[in-house]
């Protein structure tokens, strides 16, 4: 068994006062800007979803753009980044701790170089911490050393504001009704169950121009890759509705042969130069797509 297989799975707590999409009027929007950020397709992939499904789950969250748009009544989500799934757990059982935390850090060079530099001792401290160095990094670029050290410089955006307790409230009510899992997606995707809807968004293959790997010490490798297409398969077999986000490169065409192929075209704004700002295609596999 692996290190991360060993990592803690955190239930749902009560909250059932949500329907699918549906927060009493709030709107939660993603509380850290994420390196292949799907935000560009949440429109697309909504009109690919089907409308019914039973438990929304996705191992790779990220940002978690797509779970934030959909509001799910009930999902199991996860990330390998250990340090991303504190934080979701630590806004979503304590927001107001976590926003007292946020507010009293200064936007300004040497602010965020000395919280860059910290290693707080408390999960709320460091949940706080990531939120504050993600929103106001270069580019909003999430990007560790080998040494699992977050070493994006400062963005210079002076007038960046933190998310305010509202908007950690709604990310808290919607974290709620979701399973939280820290680990590989094989740890995620065990919960699956006949007529739930999976979304895969894994890192990118390392042959893309536009791969995605280097944001974490840990890469996803080849293997990986292959592992992961081997599951979407068993998944589809089990009845759940399957769609898996790729490069648009031969590999992932091989990978996921049989299944439906859609083209999406975007700008990319993951690289620091703004001669890498251009226009890419991103495949979407499905099973379930009408
Ligand atoms: C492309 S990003 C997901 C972005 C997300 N969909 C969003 O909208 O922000 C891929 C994510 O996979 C995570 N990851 C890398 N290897 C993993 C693994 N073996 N199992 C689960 N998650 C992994 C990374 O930490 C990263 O957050």
């Amino acid at each position: 068994m692996s290190t991360l297989e060993r990592l803690p799975i955190h239930p749902a707590l009560p909250n059932r006062q949500l329907a699918n999409g549906s927060l009493n009027g709030l709107h939660a929007r993603p509380l850290l800007k994420w390196p292949g950020g799907k935000r560009f397709l949440a429109r697309e992939l909504r009109s690919l979803f089907p409308d019914r499904y039973c438990q929304y789950i996705e191992p790779f969250i990220g940002g978690g753009a797509i779970f934030f748009d959909l509001m799910p009544s009930s999902a199991i989500v996860g990330d390998a980044n250990e340090d991303l799934m504190e934080c979701y757990q630590a806004v979503r059982s304590a927001p107001d701790e976590v926003h007292a935390r946020l507010s009293r850090l200064r936007n300004s060079k040497e602010d965020y170089y000395y919280i860059r530099s910290s290693k707080p001792r408390t999960a709320l401290t460091r949940a706080a911490r990531l939120i504050y160095l993600t929103t106001l990094s270069f580019n909003g670029i999430y990007r560790e050393n080998q040494r699992g050290e977050f070493n994006v410089p400062y963005g210079n955006r002076p007038l960046r504001r933190m998310p305010t307790l509202v908007d950690l409230k709604a990310v808290s009510a919607v974290l709620r009704c979701a399973r939280l899992c820290a680990g590989d997606f094989a740890l995620t995707t065990k919960f699956a169950r006949p007529g739930d809807l999976v979304y895969l968004d894994p890192p990118y293959p390392a042959t893309s121009k536009h791969s995605f790997r280097k944001y974490h010490r840990t890469l996803f490798s080849v293997t990986d890759h292959e592992r992961l297409a081997l599951e979407a398969r068993r998944l589809v077999e089990l009845g759940c509705h399957v769609f898996v986000s790729n490069a648009d490169v031969p590999e992932a065409r091989k990978l996921y042969s049989g299944f439906k192929m859609i083209r999406i075209h975007r700008t990319s704004i993951i690289a620091a130069s703004s001669s890498y700002r251009r226009a890419v295609t991103e495949l979407v596999f499905a099973n379930g797509a009408s």
